[in-house]
């Protein structure tokens, strides 16, 4: 589908653009391509040896069978879709969801929506859960609650799960509860697990290796997407499309090697700050999405030959136009420390013309016939053309249109950008040891079992010192 084909362009970062002080020459380009090549290898190396499942999620035939499955099941009769998870458990969700269904789908009637609405809880604030708790509460019979963990750990899942479970068991009983709930977790381990075979939920699986925030293309992304009538099998041929741009070897014919070169030579540089600035509503999760990614895999303390490097990239989501009134000050005047990529959509599904103005209003008489998709796009090339006259350097992402096609792509396309610049970096990018330590911290204040000693102390270190109030 070559008029579906999402493209990187990378002029605008180079010192023929920015300037010799802020932009990189060809040369620091060709000076990587060896080494480019060799982490390309070497990332199909470990696909192959199996080490890298998240690669092959495009193919999993077995993975898209189940959620069709499921779904099948699941949708007859459902209005109400609640997600419960956060993290990779959630982001991918929101994500797609945006990206993919109207902006006002939960508003929409039934017929229209063709799937249930969609609420993805991925907090535990108390009052958010209470008032999608209280919308819902006399809706329980056509309500589906998905629980996503991959550990079946984490303590907002953990809590947000067993509030439904008594809730739907003191409302429904046992059995009927058990026919509103599908867990995505662990196939194998974990406590959700064995609470999904103790108690008879149906369950979809993580696939083994997969990581969170790799996981979208999974049962945990592809479910609730299914539900909501996303075609899952156009976004994994977007995500198989891309695979195949991905493996080329050559740094220039590669647009995820080539996002991975220049965020870590920009980086080198001082440019640690990485924003992502999609110039349409639709693409603003997949940026909070790409934070994730970028900073749970890119931010470690230790190189692989475990050196202390803290080294990681700050990614920064913005939205355009919303954000040129509230950042862009500080991106062109500001400190030259990042690097800029502007999603760009060239044709929107719809789009509104502007009529004239009124004669009192003759100024504003220039945007008469021209449509809204217009003035986006313009408001992004001027946005863009100010920052390089200021010399920071600027990407560009461009979707020829949204939909599952290139969201597929796009996830895919920064999914092995991350990869590559992780080996740049020569980190572990796979792993997260840091927000282990939170999450244990949280099991000691909470009082579970084995985490005493720690919970005293923290408790220690957590008095007020009434001197410091002010
Ligand atoms: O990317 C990750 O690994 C994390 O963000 C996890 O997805 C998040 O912590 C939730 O973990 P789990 O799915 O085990 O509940």
């Amino acid at each position: 589908m070559p008029n579906d084909q999402l493209q990187v362009y990378w002029k605008n970062v180079l010192d023929s653009a920015v300037g010799a002080e802020h932009g990189l020459k060809e040369t620091e380009l060709d000076a990587l391509t060896g080494r480019i090549a060799r982490i390309v290898d070497d990332i199909e190396a470990q696909r192959k040896a199996g080490t890298l499942p998240y690669r092959d999620l495009p193919y999993r035939e077995d993975l898209v069978q189940g959620v069709e499955a499921q779904t099948a099941v699941f949708k007859r009769g459902c209005e109400n879709l609640v997600v419960l998870g956060i993290g990779g458990s959630a982001l991918g969700n929101i994500a797609l969801q945006t990206a993919l269904r109207s902006p006002v789908y939960n508003l929409l009637p039934s017929a229209k929506r063709g799937g249930p609405r969609l609420f993805v809880i991925d907090n535990v604030d108390p009052v958010q859960f209470s008032a999608i708790l209280d919308l819902l509460a006399d809706q329980l019979d056509n309500t589906v609650f998905n629980v996503i963990s991959k550990s079946g750990e984490t303590a907002e899942t953990a809590s947000q799960f067993l509030i439904i479970r008594d809730m739907l068991i003191k409302r429904l009983g046992a059995e009927k509860a058990k026919r509103q709930i599908i867990a995505v977790t662990d196939p194998r381990s974990g406590t959700m697990r064995g609470i999904v075979d103790a108690e008879g939920y149906a369950a979809l699986p993580v696939p083994d290796g997969v990581g969170g925030r790799f996981s979208v293309l999974s049962p945990v992304g592809l479910f609730s997407a299914a539900m909501c009538g996303i075609d899952i099998r156009e976004l994994l041929a977007g995500a198989a499309d891309m695979d195949k741009r991905v493996q080329a070897r050559d740094l220039r014919k590669n647009p995820a090697a080539i996002l991975a070169a220049v965020h870590w030579l920009m980086f080198n540089r001082g440019k640690k700050l990485h924003v992502m600035m999609p110039y349409a509503c639709q693409l603003k999760d997949l940026s909070d999405w790409f934070r994730q990614l970028w900073a749970e895999s890119l931010g470690k303390q230790k190189s692989l030959d475990g050196k202390e490097i803290f080294t990681g990239p700050t990614p920064i989501k913005a939205l355009g136009t919303t954000d040129q009134h509230s950042q862009v000050q500080l991106y062109r005047e500001g400190p030259n420390d990042k690097v800029i990529t502007f999603l760009a959509v060239e044709n929107f599904a719809m789009d509104v013309t502007i009529p004239d103005a009124p004669p009192s209003g003759q100024d504003m008489a220039y945007l008469k016939g021209h449509t809204m998709a217009q003035l986006i796009n313009a408001e992004r090339e001027a946005t863009e053309l100010a920052l390089v006259a200021s010399q920071r350097p600027c990407l560009r992402v461009v979707f020829p249109r949204i939909n599952e096609r290139t969201v597929g792509q796009f996830i895919y396309l920064y999914e092995m950008a991350t990869s590559i610049a992780g080996a740049l970096l020569n980190i572990n990018t796979y792993d997260q040891p840091a927000v282990q330590l939170g999450k244990e911290y949280t099991y000691a204040l909470m009082g579970r079992q084995g985490f005493e000693k720690m919970a005293t102390e923290l408790r220690e270190q957590l008095r007020t010192d009434a001197a410091y109030l002010v």
